[in-house]
């Protein structure tokens, strides 16, 4: 079967995407697929050109972020009729819209963050929620962007000065405690993963750097927090998947505050709030998804092989 590998793209992500793009493509090739890649840049018409010249059977989309992530490049292969791993147009454009998908979550039930969105001009001259609180663009991934504002910071005017993401942003209630990831395969979620960036290096969260420099988190799978939390956090994820109506593969970042559930045997659960679903997880040596995956015995070829299985357009 024909496949081709779309990958790098335009947004901050590209770096992200190639090297998932890299992965996939290797390991497509060794699954036995004749697989063609793609470097997508600005110029749409290439794009489509090489896709109509070599139609290929399933293109699989390793872009990340803006065009890639949020329903613009699966709007042009839904019109091109080209089937396509992950979701489709209306579950990316949601999902890539964080503030969209707080809401989308919120009216299923599911737990986020206290939050909302504010016009960036506004910004220096009040903190929008009592601190500390997060500052994030709307449609941005891999933390690009994302700022905690502590308590007394005078940091909001040089955050409003450097801001590239658009006018408005989104701000929610920074919840103490830890990063959860839980993947899921259409209506399976694989397991919990515990993030924790390198405490040996500067990283307040799990930031661009945490995410994909060297050692720069450990991930402890299965997440080592109380079992009912644990099922929880898998059940959360398949349900915000299910809320956003994605297809094929996603994962799932909650927050998670045990910092007042005390450690004896009286122990309880803590609370868990969805931070946002992802529809292109990142498949790079450092990604999540691919980690979890071969937790629970699934190879990464393997991983590549069901994801074209589960191509939709
Ligand atoms: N946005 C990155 C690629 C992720 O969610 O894994
Ligand atoms: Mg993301």
């Amino acid at each position: 079967r024909k496949i081709t590998v779309l990958m790098g793209g335009l947004s901050a992500e590209r770096r992200v995407s190639l090297s998932s793009g890299a992965g996939i493509s290797a390991a497509l090739r060794e699954e036995g697929f004749d697989v063609r890649v793609i470097d997508a840049g600005p110029d749409l018409g290439a794009i489509v050109a090489d896709l109509t010249d070599h139609r290929p059977d399933v293109v699989f989309n390793a872009l990340h972020g803006r065009f890639g992530e949020d329903g613009s490049i699966q709007g042009v292969l839904d019109w091109m009729n080209i089937p396509y791993t992950h979701s489709g147009v209306r579950a990316s454009a949601l999902a890539m819209d964080k503030a969209a998908a707080r809401t989308t979550l919120r009216a299923a039930g599911l737990p986020v963050a206290e939050g909302r969105v504010i016009d960036i001009a506004d910004f220096p001259a009040a903190d929008p929620l009592p601190a500390p609180y997060v500052i994030k663009p709307l449609n941005e991934g891999s933390s690009v962007g994302v700022e905690i504002v502590r308590p007394g910071s005078n940091r909001r005017a040089a955050i409003a000065a450097a801001w590239t993401f658009g006018p408005r942003a989104l701000v929610e209630t920074f919840i103490p405690g830890r990063e959860i990831t839980v993947g899921v395969l259409g209506d399976r979620a694989l397991t919990a993963t515990d993030i924790t960036p390198n405490p040996s290096q500067a990283h307040e969260f799990y930031d661009y750097d945490a995410k994909y420099g060297d050692d720069g988190s450990h991930h402890q799978l299965p997440a080592r927090i109380h079992p009912d939390a644990f099922a929880r956090a898998l059940e959360l994820a398949v349900a915000a998947h299910r809320a956003i109506g994605c297809s094929g593969a996603s994962r799932t970042d909650f927050r998670y505050d045990d910092t007042s559930c005390g450690d004896g045997p009286d122990r309880r659960p803590g609370c868990l709030v969805v931070l946002e679903v992802n529809t292109q997880p990142g498949m790079t040596p450092t990604s999540l998804l691919p980690e979890q995956a071969a937790h629970c015995g699934i190879s990464y070829g393997a991983l590549c092989r069901w994801m074209v299985e589960h191509a939709t357009c």
